[in-house]
């Protein structure tokens, strides 16, 4: 059994994949984690998984677009723990790598999931973080969503780049740059990360980077010391990356 550190942190889209490893991670280093899966029992198994492993994990079911979910993720939160130390907003969906035309439907769920629902978690989620006394978010991007890098290396990751993932994480970089500023007063400090490429469901099983791997830079900003917190930034395994 691992000893708990009085820290809670909950993830979405922690099911499977980075999400769960997150979990696993922070879990092993004695947080909380509540891991929330829009399939309720793919949730439980997730967090069961986690017990076994000696953390004191939890799942709570969260369809990332649906408002109701998301208050009722905020009252379980307040009545189960009275505050948040750490949310990573994580769920997130690419729908046009399946080799068809992207669509103007398929882009405004790419944005509902990977863009709004992460401001409206992390708003709905305010209140519970201002009562940490050291609290992040951290939005999990990805070097798709950087315009600096989309021009200065067109020729080798134009391939990789699709109108609503690529802008939905160029969205949430904005979102984490403007979170980074608004909620500071609060006392709630923002930054994104990217994993790398990574072997996942949406990663692929071409991706270089086995699941822990990837999650350490999430890890890294959840656990690293306030003091050396990179307010408003992208991130990836400590490192600065450019918008
Ligand atoms: N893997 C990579 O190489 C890579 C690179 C850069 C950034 N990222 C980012 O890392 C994050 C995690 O990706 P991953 O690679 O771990 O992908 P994944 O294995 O496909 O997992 C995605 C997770 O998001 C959940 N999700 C999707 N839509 C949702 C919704 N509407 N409501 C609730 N949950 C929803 C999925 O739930 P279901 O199981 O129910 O579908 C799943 O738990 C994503 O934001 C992704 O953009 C990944």
């Amino acid at each position: 059994m691992v000893t708990k550190n009085g820290r809670v942190a909950l993830i979405t889209g922690a099911n499977k994949g980075l999400g769960k490893e997150i979990g696993r991670q922070l879990g092993a280093l004695g947080y909380t984690v509540v891991l929330t899966a829009r399939d309720e029992q793919a949730g439980a198994a997730a967090a069961a998984e986690l017990v076994a492993a000696g953390c004191d994990a939890h799942s709570v079911r969260l369809e990332v677009t649906n408002p109701d979910h998301i208050a009722s993720v905020a009252s379980y939160l307040e009545k189960t723990f009275d505050k948040l130390d750490v949310l990573v907003n994580n769920a997130g969906i690419s729908l046009e790598w399946d080799g068809k035309p992207t669509s103007a439907d398929k882009i405004r769920r790419t944005l509902e999931v990977n863009l709004i629902a992460p401001y409206a978690i992390t708003e709905a989620l305010v209140p519970l973080l201002s009562r940490s006394d050291d609290a992040r978010v951290i939005n999990h991007s990805s070097v798709l969503g950087s315009i600096g890098t989309a021009e200065s290396t067109w020729e080798q990751i134009g391939g990789f780049m699709s109108v609503g993932y690529s802008t939905s994480k160029a969205g949430l970089d904005m979102l984490t740059l403007i979170q980074s500023k608004t909620l500071t007063g609060k006392g709630i400090a923002v930054a994104a990360a990217h994993p790398g490429w990574v072997k996942t469901d949406l990663g692929t099983q071409a991706a270089p980077m086995e699941v822990d791997e990837g999650a350490s830079t999430v890890v890294q900003l959840a656990t690293t010391a306030r003091e050396r917190f990179p307010h408003g930034q992208l991130c990836h395994k400590g490192e600065r990356l450019p918008w």
